[in-house]
């Protein structure tokens, strides 16, 4: 049974006793009772990037200013260790389960023990591949395959349609690895004369994007690479490096466009190194509690919540960095 049902039941068996005890027949008048705490174990992916740092710190923070008691766990970017905080959750009967899920597969085991459980799963910025939908109530997060059409739609533009293209994809078989190649891929698929040459997973990383890069540089293709496509911009930053240690000009020979919009992406463009990033909203803490006292209330929640998202260039860079806030 959910705790909060349970706790009703106790309070409404404990009555009596109140009654007999103040000797009256009627209860002493005292304060109300507090509402008990709500319980929340949220499983995240990690540390591997400054959106995520910006996503956890906003989802601690949004848990504490409502009084919210926020088990939170952090995964090391293992599905094997996500896997054992949820398992942990359901020991300690949280109320809601909440979780950013590293890959998109291998979560129908663990969700069933949940659904079985009793207790609600809201998924937060990556969604799962799973058959069965009552697994759980909600996805909030950025729209992926949106976020990739933008940054090619961009590209595109930039360069006239014309680009010898390298890819820094994030970590395979997470949800936004995925979607943002197929946004990209799709625009690509009209634009004949821009090509992807190179494709690897920098896995969301300034360190494994700049030592990728550094490879695609060194490749007999190299000096041909016109324009980076990165996931993130750790990648995208991590590649800056390497590209000028090759001693090329990144934002110049090379044209660069990432994903999330963090401070040191608009840095970067202030810096001419970064050309263009999509936003990627990291500041979910607001969306996931509203859903999950929305849950608790018993109160409808949206199937699908999706975070807005803005293209930034070069042009608004320098204004725009005084105002991020991650
Ligand atoms: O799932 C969101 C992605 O994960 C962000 O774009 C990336 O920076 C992060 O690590």
């Amino acid at each position: 049974m959910h705790r909060f049902a349970r706790r009703s039941l106790l309070a409404a068996a404990l009555l009596p006793a109140v009654m007999l005890v103040s000797g009256c027949g009627k209860p002493e008048s005292s304060a109300p009772a507090a509402t008990p705490k709500l319980r929340v174990g949220f499983a995240q992916i990690g540390a591997e990037s400054d959106w995520r740092k910006a996503n956890s710190d906003s989802i601690k923070r949004e848990a504490e200013k409502r009084g919210i008691e926020l088990v939170f766990s952090d995964a090391q970017q293992k599905q094997e260790n996500q896997n054992k905080a949820l398992r942990n959750f359901i020991a300690q009967k949280v109320d809601v389960i909440a979780f950013s899920p590293v890959v998109e597969t291998g979560w129908e085991p663990v969700l069933k023990e949940i659904k079985a459980a009793g207790i609600p799963v809201v998924l937060t910025d990556r969604a799962v591949d799973v058959s069965d939908d009552s697994l759980f109530v909600t996805f909030i997060g950025a729209d992926f395959v949106e976020e990739g059409r933008q940054a090619a739609l961009w590209l595109a533009e930039a360069t006239g349609g014309k680009a010898t293209i390298v890819e820094l994809q994030g970590t395979p078989g997470s949800a936004p690895a995925i979607d943002r190649k197929k946004g990209f891929e799709e625009v690509l698929a009209t634009k004949p004369d821009m090509k992807i040459i190179k494709s690897q997973s920098g896995e969301f990383t300034r360190a494994k994007g700049r030592e990728v890069m550094e490879t695609f540089l060194k490749s007999p293709e190299g000096a041909s690479i016109t324009a980076l496509y990165a996931h993130n911009d750790d990648m995208a930053i991590g590649a800056i490096e390497a590209i000028k240690e090759a001693g090329r000009t990144p934002g110049k020979d090379i044209v660069i466009v990432s994903i999330d919009a963090v401070k040191a992406a608009f840095e970067a463009m202030v810096a001419g190194d970064l050309n263009c990033t999509v936003e990627c909203n990291p500041l979910l803490g607001p969306q996931l509690f509203d859903a999950v006292e929305a849950i608790a209330a018993k109160k409808p929640v949206e199937r699908r919540i999706v975070t807005p998202a803005k293209v930034y260039t070069q042009k608004t860079a320098a204004e725009d960095v005084k105002t991020r806030v991650y």
